[in-house]
């Protein structure tokens, strides 16, 4: 029962002791840093290893992410030597997280900046810098030239603190990031993280090894890039924020000892496994990262007594529409639709009995190929961005069930068939039509007749 005077009792022996910062501050930029370092309690052992894994919470900062810091640190620095004017405006090329940083303080300074971003990033990040007054450019690549032409069209207007090449990236995590892991840790044996720019795992790994000579440092390689897979296949992938294939100026690479690949599915189901076992909110480069020194763990046999540290770059908020959301996952194969999604609403009729029915879509009412073209631009630019569906994907023919779970974030799907020319040695889809709401109840409805 909770009323005032239980409230006010103040030996109550179930009061949850609350780290109470009680001290007051001038500006929000003051609690960049200082996060939380956390053992995970479930997932290791979950995952057959015994070192014991600590993860430094980086979402837990004020913006969202580990670049808060390099966003104070490469203002602070350009304000000491006085490139910061009244008529300063900010541009910088980033995948979000550092654009959200640059926005943050421009924001509280009262300047307008303009960020530069790969269209692959999340809207949620996109709508961030929005909301604290950026304007923002997402291109398919070149965004690097691009902010560099804004900067060179109003040279003595337009300050690029440029994350890429600003040696106050990795500076800041080697005098903080790292730092604070030294303070918290008598040993660490391994540690593990992604890499973007390179800035984060530079900055950490030389304090780290500084201070612990045979800490391992292994980057958390998405599956697709050749950051660090020089002999990989290169290809598109899901995961925000690391991987890539450029040089990199503040990539220290003799830092890195090794990588590890990991699949989007294997980032993204390790970023939820964080939320449902620990209660830990981080986005899928940090899923990714997890995911990496689960597998560094068994390779090295970093085993009982060992301490890993593992960096968590950013939180879900930048993922709400994308793996967060459970038919997301679904539309890209990566976790199957519930069972029963259906029942309530066509009663006896489940989706495992409807998955004998449900199949090439092209079968499905108004939905002939003939009365669409494919070649149009804009039918182009759709086919490409919109959700697809192969009936010859990785799971076979696709399930009404399925269909109906993608239905619930998009208007339509398009249907088609995926493969692979082995002479360009690229994957193609070939769509055939489109679904919607109505050609999913039709079909019902067609099935329920008989
Ligand atoms: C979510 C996320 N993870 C990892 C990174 C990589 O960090 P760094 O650029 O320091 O290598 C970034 C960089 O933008 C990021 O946004």
């Amino acid at each position: 029962m909770s009323n005032l005077v239980n409230i006010t009792r103040r030996d109550n022996p179930n009061t949850i002791k609350l780290r109470l910062n009680q001290n007051v501050h001038n500006s929000i930029l003051d609690y960049v840093g200082n996060t939380p370092l956390v053992k995970l309690n479930k997932i290791p052992k979950k995952h057959g290893v015994e070192c014991a894994i600590f993860v430094k919470c980086e979402f837990m900062n004020p913006a969202g992410s580990i670049k808060d810091r390099i966003g104070v640190a490469m203002m602070q620095d350009a304000k000491s030597a006085g490139v910061i004017k009244e008529n300063t405006e900010f541009v910088e090329e980033t995948s979000g997280n550092t654009g959200i940083a640059i926005a943050f303080n421009a924001a509280i300074l009262g300047k307008k900046c303009t960020i530069v971003m790969d269209e692959k990033n999340s809207s949620e990040k996109v709508d961030t810098m929005r909301l604290m007054g950026a304007e923002v450019l997402k291109l398919k690549g070149g965004e690097i030239e691009v902010a560099r032409q804004i900067k060179d069209k109003k040279p003595n207007t337009v300050v690029m603190l440029d994350q890429f090449v600003n040696h106050n990236n990795p500076r800041i995590h080697y005098d903080t990031t790292g730092a604070e892991i030294v303070s918290a840790m008598e040993k660490v044996d391994m540690a593990v993280m992604g890499a973007g720019t390179g800035g984060t795992i530079s900055g950490i790994g030389l304090k780290l090894k500084e201070t612990y000579p045979d800490c391992l440092v292994v980057a958390g390689e998405p599956e697709g890039s050749i950051m660090f897979n020089k002999f990989g296949k290169e290809h598109p992938f899901l995961v925000e924020g690391i991987g890539g294939h450029g040089n990199l100026i503040v990539l220290d690479r003799s830092i890195v000892d090794h990588f590890e690949d990991v699949t989007d599915q294997e980032s993204f189901l390790m970023a939820r496994e964080l939320a449902k076992e620990e209660g830990i909110l981080c986005g899928g480069s940090s899923g990714c990262a997890v995911a990496a020194a689960i597998k560094a763990a068994r390779r090295f046999n970093i085993g009982a007594g060992k301490n890993v540290v593992v960096v968590l770059l950013d939180g879900i908020r930048n993922y709400m529409t994308k793996f967060v959301t459970d038919q997301w996952m679904e539309a890209r194969l990566f976790m199957d639709p519930p069972e029963r999604t259906m029942r309530r609403f066509i009663g006896a009729i489940s989706k495992d009995s409807l998955r004998n029915f449900a199949t090439n879509p092209l079968k499905l009412p108004n939905s002939t190929t003939e009365e669409f073209n494919f070649e149009d631009p804009v039918t182009k630019h759709l086919a490409k961005d919109c959700y697809t569906l192969a009936e010859n994907g990785k799971k076979g023919k696709p399930t009404i069930g399925l269909l109906s779970r993608i239905l619930d974030i998009t208007r339509f799907v398009i249907v088609g068939e995926e493969g692979h020319d082995n002479d360009t040695d690229s994957d193609y889809f070939i769509p055939k039509g489109v679904v919607t709401g109505s050609d999913v109840l039709q079909y019902i409805y067609e099935l329920r007749k008989y």
